[in-house]
């Protein structure tokens, strides 16, 4: 296989690399990465040194480049993780997110046709998605099916739906062989510290407040980052050309819950815990239905989740020269006017 990946310096995407390049047949795995305030090289540093790897700082809108780089590296194999991927920054920067989500799928889907239509050569295409382009369920609704009709609801969501139906559409209409993927939320080292997770983790360990939207009770599927990487290798290597697959990790939980567990694993007192303003148009549930994938993949998540979240909290406590310096002037000024519109105090 030569695998091309998008996205691979963010946090799903950097994991991704480390589980291809463990992966028997792989001779060249190519990295294309905008290097946004997300994307990080230090993510990818101990893969520099592999010479099947390569790393390429571009943007997947820029169609020219994106043409030249697939005629030159001729992959077999596509995976794109590169989105703008924060729901809290879709809300006032919404037009980036149609830019890459939408535009740059597009730009990605037809330079892989255009490489097919050249050469002869089919390139398998591996769309990742999400769960929230399923929209939102109430406590007992059950959980999204791949054939739950999609309903965003936020700006994030509504371009990562039209990303997921432009692939689709390239599979049916251009004959791509094409997979998506649909994960609930991603958790592990490695997380930009905007996140839930990340975020308490490291605002505790400098003693700030914790901001919990609305009453707290939104609940999150929770799949631990390689287990969703090898299901989207799973998905990749043997998942049927036009189809979706949903992976969850079974873990539903309620946001105070993750909060009270990492201030317990990190010995921090609750009253770093903060009301804020809920989230406008916030989810109240996402919980996945991943059947499909069991059976037709073989794939199952293996991370219990109060291990996965201890090793999380020890690895940001292990490696603040990670996460220290991202906490810079420009995520000070998010941070503010971002909490600061939904209540959190100073
Ligand atoms: P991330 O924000 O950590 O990483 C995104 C990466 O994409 C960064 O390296 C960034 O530099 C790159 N990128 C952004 N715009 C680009 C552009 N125009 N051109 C090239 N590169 C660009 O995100 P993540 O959490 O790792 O998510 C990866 C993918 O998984 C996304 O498609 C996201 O929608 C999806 N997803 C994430 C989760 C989750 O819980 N994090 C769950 C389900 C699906
Ligand atoms: O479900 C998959 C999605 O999960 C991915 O597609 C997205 O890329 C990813 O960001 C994530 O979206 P969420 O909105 O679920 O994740 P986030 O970490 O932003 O928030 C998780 C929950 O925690 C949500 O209910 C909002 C709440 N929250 C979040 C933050 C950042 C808080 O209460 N306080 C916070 O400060």
């Amino acid at each position: 296989m030569r695998l091309l990946v998008t996205g691979g310096c963010g946090f799903i995407g950097s994991a991704f690399l480390r589980h291809a390049l463990a992966q028997p047949g792989v001779e060249r795995v190519v990295d294309l990465d905008a290097l946004t305030y997300s994307g990080r090289r230090e993510n990818v540093a101990e893969l520099e040194a592999d010479p099947r790897f390569r790393h390429v700082q571009g943007d997947i809108t820029d169609a020219a480049l994106v043409d030249a780089l697939l005629r030159e590296e001729r992959p077999t194999a596509i995976a794109h993780f590169a989105a703008e991927s924060h729901v809290d920054r879709s809300l006032f920067a919404a037009r980036r997110f149609v830019r890459t989500n939408v535009e740059g799928t597009l730009c990605l889907l037809e330079a892989a046709r255009g490489l097919r239509d050249a050469t002869g050569a089919e390139v398998r295409f591996l769309h990742v998605s999400t769960d929230e382009v399923y929209g939102d369920l109430e406590t007992d609704d059950g959980a999204f099916r791949e054939d739950t009709p999609l309903d965003p609801r936020n700006p994030y969501s509504a371009t990562k739906a039209g990303g997921d139906l432009l692939a689709l559409a390239f599979a049916r209409t251009h004959g791509l062989p094409l997979v998506v993927t649909r994960s609930s939320n991603n958790y592990g080292p490695r997380q930009f510290p905007e996140k839930l997770i990340p975020l308490m983790i490291t605002n505790a360990l400098e003693d700030r407040p914790l901001p919990v939207y609305g009453d707290g009770r939104n609940v999150r599927d929770w799949l631990w980052v390689d287990d969703n990487c090898a299901g989207v290798w799973a998905a990749l290597v043997r998942g049927a050309p036009g189809r979706v697959y949903n992976l969850g990790g079974g873990n539903e939980r309620e946001n105070i819950a993750i909060v009270r567990g990492i201030l317990a694993l990190l010995d921090k007192p609750e009253s770093l815990i903060t009301w804020v303003k809920d989230r406008p148009g916030h989810d109240r549930r996402y919980a996945i239905d991943a059947t499909r994938a069991r059976e037709e993949l073989g794939w199952t998540p293996a991370m219990p989740f109060e291990e996965g979240l201890a090793r999380t909290v020890r690895w940001y406590v292990d490696h603040q020269a990670w996460w220290r310096p991202l906490r810079d002037a420009s995520f000070e000024a998010y941070y503010k006017a971002h909490y600061g519109k939904l209540g959190l105090p100073g």
